[in-house]
Order: structure tokens, then sequence, then C-alpha cells
């Protein structure tokens, strides 16, 4: 007897009429017109059955401080870095807690059940590190929380910065983070990156490293990023965040860049909502749009993921743990509106940073756990345009969450009584 069977699904990759069976928080077969007896059974009557939502990257520390001490009057990413040092010396361990269980819970009702957060490791207190690992186990139930150490004001440009990040591995957090364009010269930019790398070689952790965000044409950290992973044989395992300066860079460099990103397996994230709100603020106009080539990076191979990176914060007053709107605005800043180009946004936002997150036992396959979506859609393309309803959110095959359809009532002559969109 199982202990699930869900029957009429059509999966990402267009089957339909698939059944998934799920016993003891596993799926143990997925096939077309499943019939098997089942404590529960549920009919998805055709619409979208998904993997969750992943974010590949996130800030769990400072989210939902949003005008804290005051709002970012220039929204540029260097106005929101001062900000946040503003903000820093007033926070404390019960704040960050909440506010971050607050956020997981947001997470969990759209749908998405697995976060990759940086966490700001300048300060000699590590005070972000220790509520967010708080967090981590909190949340662990219900929401797979990796933690990035992110040394936000410079690994080299803050007294003790390697030091501190250094002690918040030892504490456990899981990756080797960066911000080489934000130290205080181009080769302070390169040693950290090798630095960070070295460190991650030597403890075998991953790396993931805000890199080149920027509107300038010239930060070429990604360049060493790649050099440093193919050097240490970390193929596979090092991520490159935002590289928001690739969208500037001449075409012939980048001719050349994006085949070393491939040679060295770099992952890649973009932050659509975030990079097309902080970059250009220099432009007059035209006003550049400042995400990275993600078409062009797909094309060659690497793995692109699209991260909601901040919600309502000192860089973002938006926002709302939602994946779906993440992968919208990814669609048009990139452009990515063909039906095959859709559908590589839906897996920006489900499959890809699954990988990069290294998330076992992930996707809807025998062996893998039972977590899954049904969404208020028909296809990926659509769950996209629709900012689809989440209407139920499974873990290891519990329910965790459930959402109404969203059907309009509607009062008008001659018309049919309601409207639900699909
Ligand atoms: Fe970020």
């Amino acid at each position: 007897m199982l202990d699930l069977l869900v029957r009429n699904a059509t999966l990402p990759d267009g089957r339909t009429r698939m059944s998934i069976a799920i016993q003891d928080g596993r799926i143990i077969e997925v096939a077309e017109g499943l019939a098997a007896p089942a404590h529960e059974t549920l009919d998805a009557h055709g619409l979208l059955v998904s993997p969750p939502f992943v974010d590949a990257h996130f800030h769990l520390d400072s989210a939902l401080t949003y005008g804290q001490p005051r709002v970012n009057a220039s929204g540029t990413l260097l106005e929101g870095i001062a900000l946040w040092g503003e903000l820093k010396p007033t926070l404390t361990h019960d704040a960050i807690v909440q506010r971050a269980l607050q956020y997981c819970d947001m997470a969990v009702a759209r749908g998405l059940l697995a976060i990759r957060s940086h966490v700001d490791t300048s300060h000699p207190s590590l005070l972000p590190v220790q509520a967010l690992l708080e967090v981590k186990q909190r949340v662990a139930p219900y929401l797979d929380l990796q933690l990035v150490a992110f040394p936000q004001d410079g690994l080299l440009r803050t007294p003790d910065g390697l030091h501190n990040l250094q002690r918040a591995l030892d504490l456990g957090v899981d990756v080797v983070g960066g911000i080489p364009h934000f130290e205080r010269t181009y080769a302070q930019g390169t040693e950290s990156i090798k630095l960070l790398c070295e460190l991650a070689a030597e403890r075998g952790k991953r790396v993931d490293m805000h890199c080149d965000e920027s509107d300038d044409p010239h930060s070429r950290h990604v360049e060493t990023l790649a050099f440093q992973t193919q050097r240490l044989g970390l193929h596979g395992r090092v991520t490159g965040s935002h590289l928001t300066s690739m969208h500037s860079m001449d075409n012939y460099y980048v001719s050349k860049l994006i085949p070393l990103m491939a040679e060295a397996g770099l992952g890649v994230v973009a932050n659509p909502l975030i990079n097309i709100t902080l970059q250009g603020r220099h432009d007059t106009y035209p006003k550049r749009r400042g995400m990275t080539r993600v078409p062009e990076l797909l094309a060659a191979g690497l793995t692109v993921a699209f991260g909601q990176d901040c919600v309502m914060d000192p860089w973002y007053s938006g926002g709302s743990a939602d994946m779906l709107e993440v992968a919208h605005m990814g669609l048009h800043v990139g452009q990515m509106s063909s039906q095959a180009a859709m559908r590589q946004c839906f897996d920006a936002v489900t499959v890809n940073p699954a990988k990069l997150l290294g998330l076992e036992h992930y996707g809807l396959v025998p062996g893998a756990h039972a977590d899954f979506l049904l969404l208020h859609a028909c296809n990926p393309a659509d769950a996209i345009r629709l900012r689809a309803a989440r209407l139920g959110v499974w873990r290891r095959g519990k329910r965790l969450a459930s959402s109404p359809a969203p059907v309009v009532q509607l009062h008008l002559p001659g018309r049919p009584g309601g409207v639900n969109f699909i």
C-alpha cells in the first residue's frame, strides 16, 4: 500500500497523465496511468507537478529589514553596502532569527524548499553566522538552508577578514564566499580569489563568490575565478554570482572568456530582479540592463541559475520569496521568450540551482525525495507567465502548504461568471 499516489499530472518535461507513487517519503515510481492502492490519492487534473523551487543566491541575514535605519536613496549597490554597515551595529541574534524564520515561512508557502544564503562574516562577533546557523537547524525539518561565508566588507579590506571567514567555516558554514570587486584594488581582488579558492580546496568546500557585480566592462575577476578553479581542480564546485560586468564587456573578450568558464565547469547565478534594479545606475540613456549573458552561457553548456538575492532589504524594496517572479524577470531581461528559452527559465529556478547547491535526491524520479509542487498551470511557460498559484507544497510526501486556485468572480453581461486564467 502506497502512502500517496499522485495521478493525472503534467510534468515539466511535457509528459502528461503521469502518476507518481510515494512511499516512506521517497518517490518509488513515475509512470503513465499507474494505478495502485494508496492511503491517499491526489488527482492533479492535468496540472503541472514540479520539483520544488530552489534559490541559489539569497541574503537571509538582511532580509525583511527594509527602511532600517533608512532607505537606499541612490539605489546603488555601494549605498546598499554602506546602509547595511549602518544597520549591522543594531542587529540582535533574536531579530535576525525571527526575520529569517518569517522569510522561510513565506518561502515554503511559495514552494521554495531550498535556499543558498550568504551570511556576512565581516564582524568578529559573527553574530549573523550564529543566528543563521540556529535558523538552519530550526528549519531543517521543512527547508534546506545552505550557508555561504560572505566577507561583505571585503576579505582583505576588513581587519581579520580571512580569519573571521575561517571561523565561520569552523562553526559549520557550508560554502566559501567572496567579493573581489569590492576589495581596495584590482590586485587585492585577484589575491582574494586565490586565497579563497585555496581555502575551499583545503577544506573540500564549494565556492560561491559575488563576482564582478558592477557595470565596469574591465572588471574581470570571473576570468581569475575560472583560472583558480581549473588550477586547483575545483571543477563543478565553484559558482560565480552576479557577473553583471559581463553585460558590458567587449564581445571579442567574451568570446574567449565563456569557453574558459566552461572549461572550469563554473556555475553561474544571475539575480534578475536585483541586477535590473542596481545596474546601469550611472547611465543616462540608454540604460544598461546589467544581467549577465544568460542565453550565451547556457548555450556554452554552463549551469545557470536565477537567484532572488534580496527581499525588502538595503538593496531592494520588493520580493516575496517567489521564484516564479524571479524567473519572470529573468525571461524578460534576458529576452528568453522562445518556448525552449522559457523552459530554460523554469529550469533556472528548479533543477539548475539544485545542481549548484549539490542537493541530493532532488527531482521527480524514482529514488528521489518526495518533494514536489502542484502548480495552477499546465506547463512551465504558463507557470512563469501566471506566477502560478502553488496549490500544494509537499516535502518527503507530507503536505506543507496549500493555496486555493485563483478564481475571480465576474459580473459581466453575457459573459461567464468567472475566470481562472488557464
Ligand atoms: Fe548577493
